[in-house]
């Protein structure tokens, strides 16, 4: 699947953000390796830090569904500034543990998509492997 469609997916996602508080929606799109991909978006709450952001729903959502981490292979976030909003320390923290090191990461809002990757995002990450 091209980045661009991943992309679109995302930006679907959006529509679905809970975002009373910041009124800032996000939307991602977890492609997985049999080809299906399953959304996420940021769900906030009264109490601001049970907030979670879009990617992490997306990846959750997947394993939940059933999936494996191993089926994990790309992931698109799509917001709506400029430029587009990157994914935070801690959903960077949960693609290191869910998403292979090489996995592809797009950022995108409607005028571009920059890629990049979970090692790229996360240099000197604590991971399983550190315990
Ligand atoms: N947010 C995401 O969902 N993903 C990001 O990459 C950045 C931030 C959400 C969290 C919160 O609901 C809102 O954007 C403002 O921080």
């Amino acid at each position: 699947m091209k980045k661009e469609e991943l992309m679109k997916i995302a930006k679907e996602a959006q529509e679905s953000a809970y975002a009373p508080y910041s009124n800032f929606k996000v939307g991602a799109a977890l492609l997985l390796s049999d080809g299906n991909v399953i959304k996420g978006c940021n769900v906030e709450n009264a109490s601001y830090g049970l907030t979670n952001c879009a990617e992490r729903t997306a990846m959750f959502a997947a394993l939940a569904q059933g999936y494996k981490k191993e089926d994990f292979r790309e992931l698109a976030i799509f917001s709506s500034c400029n430029p587009p909003a990157s994914p935070c320390g801690a959903c960077r923290q949960v693609m290191v543990e869910l998403m292979a090191k090489d996995g592809k990461v797009y950022i995108g809002n409607d005028h571009e998509i920059s890629e990049t990757n979970v090692s790229s995002l996360m240099p000197f990450a604590f991971d399983k492997e550190s315990l």
